[in-house]
């Protein structure tokens, strides 16, 4: 029999616990999520997560959280989450953990390693650990290391994506998981939160559709190419960093690079043009739901909207589940 990991009833729990009315999660993003952002979705009944890294130092990532608890207390909102990048080559681990536990962060997000070194430190102070996971591989590796929840990075997502459709990877996961699951990936509007939920995830994982908002920290011109863009403006490519990631061509012909001449599964070389192109400030990343972005309005008005056009993607199903 295959083994199996997670609590089943935590996915019952989970909505209380996090104090959530939209099940969606505003994800991290790296330069972009500010601590507007996070208190601004999470008093519209939203998740949002705050990359530590965000903040240039430490004590600055401190003086985020003192702000979020402060602003959120009393507001009735969802609570925040927090993004950690548990690979050894982030100095501030530990550091930024420790800041977290102080603060006792209700969620916390691992990414770019295994959530094995945050789950005791956040379970001890009645914390969550949800592992970001981009294939069935790595999703049972994270369940094994004690994960309570596994965000599955699927086909079309931006910043590093997986390769997998979310109609395969949730039924893969299902078959050794009983926790929360979310899906991310090119989701957009509330009828793609109510297919991850229809496809036995608990959440949706959002990211693109909050790239140009208002309180983003994406610099303007990010934010207009992200309203200008389509689909057929992105590039998926694993030239840049080594791992797939979506990006947009513009941005990548504006730092002088001809999109068309990056070598696929080759690291490419940007030291011919150190010190003017970095890779994230530089060469920018939406992902497939970007045609949703037309422009930049605020956080509550986004997930104002969403909460609409779940709520219409819930009547057009109910046929069917009345007729069942
Ligand atoms: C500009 C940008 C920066 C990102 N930075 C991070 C990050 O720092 N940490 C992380 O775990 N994921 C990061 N991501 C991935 C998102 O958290 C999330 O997985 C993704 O946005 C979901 O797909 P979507 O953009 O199609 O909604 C980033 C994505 C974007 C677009």
């Amino acid at each position: 029999m295959t083994e199996r990991f997670g609590t089943a009833a935590l996915r019952d729990e989970l909505p209380a616990r996090l104090g959530y009315t939209l099940p969606a999660v505003v994800a991290p993003m790296f330069l972009v999520s500010s601590a507007a952002m996070v208190e601004a979705a999470c008093k519209a009944g939203a998740v949002a997560a705050y990359p530590s890294l965000n903040a240039r130092t430490s004590a600055g990532f401190n003086e985020v959280l003192d702000r979020l608890d402060r602003n959120l207390e009393g507001a009735n909102g969802a609570g925040y989450a927090v993004n950690l990048v548990t690979h050894r080559s982030n100095p501030r681990f530990a550091e930024d953990l420790e800041i977290c536990a102080a603060h006792r962060v209700p969620l916390i997000i691992t990414a770019l390693g295994s959530p094995a070194p945050a789950v005791d430190a956040v379970h001890a102070y009645g914390g969550l650990v949800f592992a970001d996971v981009n294939s069935p591989r790595l999703a049972r590796k994270a369940a094994a290391a004690g994960a309570d929840g596994l965000i599955l990075v699927c086909s079309g997502a931006g910043g590093h994506t997986g390769t997998m459709t979310p109609f395969a990877f949730v039924d893969e996961v299902r078959r050794f998981f009983d926790g929360p699951v979310i899906v991310a990936g090119g989701i957009s509007s509330g009828a793609g939160i109510h297919g991850a939920l229809a496809l036995g995830a608990d959440l949706a994982y959002m990211g693109t559709r909050f790239l140009a908002a208002r309180e983003s920290d994406a610099v303007a011109g990010f934010k207009q190419m992200v309203a200008e863009c389509s689909f057929d403006d992105i590039l998926c490519t694993d030239a840049i960093t080594g791992a797939l990631a979506n990006k947009l061509r513009p941005s990548i012909v504006a730092a002088g690079i001809d999109p068309d001449s990056l070598q696929s599964g080759k690291a490419f070389d940007l030291s011919a043009l150190e010190g003017s192109v970095n890779t994230w400030k530089d060469l920018w990343s939406a992902g497939h739901g970007l045609g949703a972005v037309t422009g930049s309005e605020p956080v509550g008005e986004i997930i104002a909207t969403l909460k609409d056009e779940f709520a219409a993607a819930t009547r057009r199903t109910r046929r069917w589940t009345a007729a069942a």
